[in-house]
């Protein structure tokens, strides 16, 4: 028979062990490991400019097509990118990379999207990639997602990355500064 002392133990001992391991991994925020700063430039097809666009929209709602994004806020549209990545806001600076993914509108009642990608690089400064994830509420000036990880130069790396709308001509280009602040930094020994 167990004494009531001794099954209040069994019982809740897990959950003791768990609440201190879980409280042994809150990290306070220290500085950055590696900040760096990028653009990229992302031309919408609309139709008529095939040989310049850097995107298209692959999916579309039910009311909606392929070549105009859809109305209300282009809620359900899925775009796909391969788009230059510059050190400075002019498009036409020569490229370090490419930035390569999708992302989709998914709320109905303001201009919102997921985003999913990666940074491409293959030059003197960065070889490698590096991955990003996130929520993405585009009316705000800046907003963050999640850098979840890289390979090459960006091993094994975690941050976040904190994005704004440098420029935004109608719905054919837009400009986003990437401000990236890795808290995780690894070197391949
Ligand atoms: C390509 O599109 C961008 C953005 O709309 C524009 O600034 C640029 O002049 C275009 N280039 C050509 C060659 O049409
Ligand atoms: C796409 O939708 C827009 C806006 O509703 C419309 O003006 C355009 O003609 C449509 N294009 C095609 C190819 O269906
Ligand atoms: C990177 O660039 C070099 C030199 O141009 C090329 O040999 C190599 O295949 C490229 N690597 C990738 C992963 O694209
Ligand atoms: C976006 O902006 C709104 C209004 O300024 C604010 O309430 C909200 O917290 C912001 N969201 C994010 C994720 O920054």
């Amino acid at each position: 028979m167990y004494s009531l002392k001794s099954l209040f133990t069994i019982l809740f001992f897990p959950f003791l062990l768990l609440s201190i391991s879980a409280h042994s991994y809150t990290h306070r925020a220290r500085a950055p490991c590696k900040e760096m700063i990028f653009f990229f430039h992302d031309i919408v097809y609309n139709g008529e400019n095939y040989k310049n666009a850097t995107s298209a929209i692959v999916g579309a709602p039910e009311w909606g097509n392929r070549t105009i994004m859809s109305s209300p806020n282009n809620f359900g549209d899925m775009i796909v990118f391969d788009d230059p990545i510059t050190l400075d806001n002019n498009l036409h600076s020569p490229p370090i990379g490419r930035a390569q993914g999708m992302y989709f509108y998914d709320q109905k009642d303001t201009f919102s999207s997921w985003l999913g990608f990666s940074f491409v690089f293959n030059n003197t400064d960065y070889k490698g990639s590096l991955n990003f994830a996130g929520h993405d509420p585009l009316m705000n000036k800046t907003r963050d997602i999640s850098v979840i990880g890289g390979t090459g130069d960006f091993f094994m790396t975690r941050g976040i990355a904190t994005l704004s709308t440098d420029a935004f001509e109608g719905s054919v280009y837009f400009r986003l500064r990437v401000h990236v602040k890795l808290y995780e930094c690894w070197k391949l020994l």
